[in-house]
């Protein structure tokens, strides 16, 4: 049995990081082991260059920034995604290639053909089968954003990156919209985590009886 990658997406201060238990949760009660992990990250190597890319004394230039993002990718997905996928596991990923699309190729202005050219290189047939990209207006995020600690170094660009980079996540949603859900994140906590679980309910009663067929 091979398990499914399931991505969360969106702009800094969507509410990501308190959506993610809930779907781990909802997860776990349908009986499935699910691994969570994140990018940049996942493995050593790609919490060494988590550190690098977000460090705030680091200059990067933009192909570089687009690299090392693929470079800790590369890694993840060899030593930690795949084999979890073959196993029957079902991965949770905070952040995937939807992101560098939508900050690189968008807020850094590189274009989307630029990153497809290393998608389809570091990513071969992978695909996430259900990606949640949470979408916010750039006032609730940053209104969410405020109570943070410390900026890290892709925190402290302006408004107009941010205000691209959800352009890009958005115009990813519409190339693909069998895979990417759009999540209105505007409302409260409860509001949004209701409407992650109506469209996981969705997608996993239609996978659990795949699996279950002979
Ligand atoms: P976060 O996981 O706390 O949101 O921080 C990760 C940061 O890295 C966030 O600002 C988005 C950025 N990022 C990219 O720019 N490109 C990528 O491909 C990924 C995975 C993350």
């Amino acid at each position: 049995m091979h398990g499914r990658l399931i991505t969360v997406e969106g702009v800094e201060g969507v509410g990501k990081s308190s959506v993610l238990p809930v779907i781990e949760k909802y997860l776990a009660a349908q009986g499935v082991e699910v691994l969570l992990t994140r990018e940049p990250g996942g493995t050593e190597l790609g919490e060494q260059l988590r550190d690098v890319l977000l460090n705030t004394e680091q200059h990067i230039l933009p192909d570089a920034e687009l690299l090392l993002m693929f470079a800790a990718r590369a890694q993840h997905i060899k030593k930690v995604i795949r084999p979890a996928l073959a196993n029957g596991q079902w991965v949770l990923c905070d952040r995937f290639t939807d992101s560098s699309f939508a900050y690189q190729g968008g807020g850094r202005q590189l274009g989307f053909q630029r990153v497809d050219v290393i998608a389809k290189w570091v990513l071969g047939d992978l695909e996430p089968d259900l990606t949640l990209l949470l979408d916010a207006s750039r006032e609730t995020s940053l209104e969410r954003t405020k109570k943070r600690r410390q900026l890290d170094r892709i925190e402290t660009e302006g408004d107009e990156f941010f205000e691209r980079v959800r352009t890009a996540f958005l115009e990813r949603a519409q190339l693909g919209p069998a895979r990417v859900k759009v999540i209105d994140a505007n409302p409260d906590f409860d509001t949004v985590a209701n409407a992650v679980c109506l469209q996981l309910a969705e997608c996993c009663s239609r996978w659990l009886t795949e699996t279950a067929e002979p």
